[in-house]
């Protein structure tokens, strides 16, 4: 199975983005978490920062917004350039539609599901979305520990994607100790920051990690 590593810009300096990026040329896309301190208690960056990004990296974007009112602001992301863009379904009032228009803009559209939140909703309509991003920590933070208990959650959607082209990404907690746990529970696109860009060469992370997740 293909395996993408997507270090996660939320555990890089936040002065340094382009710099950061560059030391990860190993790595399959580059995940940019947008906060905006009411969906989660935290704030990150926004729009200006995405598209900004996008010009710099050499990498392609995995945008994940942890934002309210996805339906509004999704599209925008992907305009401004994103490769992918993930929505939570707990902010969006129309997912379809906000999937929908997404790809229209010229983004994969994603999926996000909070630890708590049933899947199975979002299971019957597989089909509208590219990537289906279980959450295996509390939105909101680096660093928090892996929750094993939703690998059940995970094997699940693997088994409705079938042999779709839809991404399973993993998101929270994800490093040397958890990957192989969430490998073969089914997921394919593991986010992962603290586990790379905590790590004084964190290129030579990204390779252990993906050789962790291959075996
Ligand atoms: C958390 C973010 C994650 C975060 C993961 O809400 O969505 O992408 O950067 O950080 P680690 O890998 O340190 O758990
Ligand atoms: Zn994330």
């Amino acid at each position: 199975m293909v395996v993408r590593i997507e270090p996660s810009i939320l555990s890089a300096d936040f002065t340094a983005f382009a710099a950061d990026i560059a030391r990860i040329p190993s790595a399959d896309l580059v995940h940019c978490d947008v906060m905006d301190n009411h969906f989660v208690p935290n704030l990150t960056f926004g729009l200006p920062t995405v598209q900004r990004l996008a010009q710099v990296s050499a990498l392609p974007l995995d945008v994940h917004l942890m934002i309210d009112d996805p339906d509004r602001w999704a599209p925008g992301y992907a305009e401004a350039g994103a490769h992918t863009v993930t929505f939570h379904a707990e902010a969006a009032a129309s997912p379809i539609a906000t999937a929908r228009a997404i790809r229209a803009a010229g983004a994969r559209a994603g999926i996000a599901i909070k630890p708590s939140t049933d899947v199975s909703p979002y299971l019957t309509t597989i089909g509208e979305y590219d990537q289906i991003l279980v959450m295996t920590v509390e939105p909101g933070f680096g660093g928090q520990s892996f929750m094993a208990d939703l690998m059940d959650k995970v094997r699940g959607v693997r088994a409705a994607i079938g042999d779709r082209d839809v991404w399973l990404q993993v998101d929270g907690g994800i490093g040397p100790d958890t990957i192989a746990t969430a490998a073969a529970a089914g997921a394919d696109t593991f986010v992962a920051g603290s586990a790379v860009f905590g790590q004084e060469d964190p290129d030579a992370a990204i390779q252990h990690l993906r050789e962790l997740a291959t075996t």
